[in-house]
């Protein structure tokens, strides 16, 4: 059976390593034995600080160019070894930006077809975020943060002026990594990896998801919606027992919407955890109640009653007036949990959400019926948790907190 090279291409930071992570992982699921060859990693033991300063990145500077190639050809020939032996798949980690570096490739690597997968990242939340990750990483530990991120930025201006999109290639996927969407491709025909490796590409990938609700406020004390109200004292020991039950636990990354209640349920558990990234996502702000923002239950009921009536016969499809559906919220939720997943890459993240807004973002784990969706249960004191890979389906409610109101 032919083997296969697959080869990573992408500016810095567009999410090409956890997309080759994710496409050893997937694969080794699979029984197909692959392996990563990393270009950064070998860099970074053979030349080490010279190598983080942007000039070694100036195309004009042959000396660093003469370097990166040298440690581009010894990747090759070290997967080359592995496929000839063992392996099944090689996979090159590696910006392989320029068309040069990509014949050079193809004309080294001729034992098995090569397939080039190039990683396209054009959100500038995510970009940025990304960018900023970089600069935080061992490599940068004598920087100061602005020289970091100069820095960072000159070595990716760099790679922008010799880089070119995959085109006259033989075989390429070209991806939005932050959509698992695939953009063009030109398939590796007869291989039997490229389908399994489609696939993985186009799958989404949850390591470890715990998305809980607020704790409880006086508006729901009330039963009045949306508004920016604080936690109660019963909502902020609910916040604590959170934080305490999720002590042992890693989590790296913490999503809350823009509003007080979600921050303030987060706070206890980034206290602890002063290394964790946190992020407010506008994506998940609750459900807009337009015109009945604020308002009591009782009170729309009473004084808009089309509205009630229209929640009670579609609540999926009905918008409050100058507001928005659970349809609405669809798009924008999808689009919070992409950035969110993306940003956390393979570590645990955790989701402080809102009643409707976690409906949804459940619903698109559960393939639940649209009709279903407004009525998913959502306590104030328990949490999901969603573990969604090739080795691993976990979705389950676990209780942190025995008192408190659903
Ligand atoms: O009641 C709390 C709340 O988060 C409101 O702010 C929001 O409008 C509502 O839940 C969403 O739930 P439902 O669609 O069942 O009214």
């Amino acid at each position: 059976m032919r083997k296969l090279y697959v080869a990573m291409v992408g500016l810095p930071a567009r999410g090409k390593s956890t997309l080759a992570r994710r496409i050893r992982q997937g694969l080794l699921a699979e029984g197909i034995r692959a392996q990563i060859f990393n270009n950064g990693d070998m860099r970074r033991a053979l030349v080490g600080a010279e190598s983080t300063e942007p000039d070694f990145y100036n195309p004009e500077n042959s000396a660093g160019r003469e370097i990166r190639e040298q440690i581009c050809l010894r990747n090759m020939a070290r997967a080359r070894a592995w496929l000839a032996e063992q392996g099944e798949v090689a996979i090159l980690d590696a910006t392989n930006a320029s068309r040069a570096r990509r014949i050079l490739i193809e004309q080294t690597l001729t034992d098995h077809p090569v397939l080039f997968v190039e990683c396209v990242n054009e959100d500038p939340l995510l970009l940025n975020a990304c960018i900023r990750r970089k600069t935080t990483l061992p490599e940068y530990a004598s920087y100061s943060e602005a020289d970091a991120l100069d820095s960072f930025m000159k070595r990716i201006g760099y790679y922008e002026s010799i880089y070119s999109p995959l085109q006259d290639e033989k075989f390429w996927l070209c991806v939005d990594s932050t959509a698992n969407r695939i953009l063009d491709e030109r398939p590796c025909e007869g291989s039997p990896y490229y389908p399994a490796i489609r696939e993985i590409v186009v799958s989404v990938w949850v390591h470890s998801l715990y998305l809980a609700r607020h704790g409880q406020t006086e508006f729901n004390v009330q039963g009045r919606i949306g508004g920016d109200p604080p936690l109660t004292a019963l909502g902020r020991s609910q916040a604590e027992a959170l934080a305490r039950h999720m002590r042992d636990r890693r989590i790296d990354w913490v999503f809350t919407s823009t509003r007080l209640r979600s921050h303030e349920t987060a706070a206890p558990l980034l206290v602890e955890r002063p290394g964790a990234h946190a992020m407010a996502l506008k994506e998940f702000d609750e459900i807009w109640a337009g015109d009945c923002e604020g308002m009591l239950y009782s009170e729309i009921r009473r004084s808009m009653p089309d509205v009630t009536a229209g929640r009670n016969a579609d609540k999926y499809g009905y918008a409050y007036p100058n507001g928005e559906s659970y349809a609405i919220l669809r798009e924008r939720v999808q689009r919070g949990l992409r950035r969110a997943l993306f940003l956390a890459g393979d570590a645990p993240l955790l989701i402080v959400g809102h009643q409707a807004i976690n409906r949804v973002l459940l619903s698109l784990f559960l393939r639940q019926r649209s009709e279903d969706v407004p009525y998913i249960y959502i306590p104030q004191n328990q949490y999901y948790h969603i573990s969604l890979t090739p080795h691993r389906k976990v979705f389950e409610r676990v209780p942190y907190e025995r008192t408190g109101r659903d």
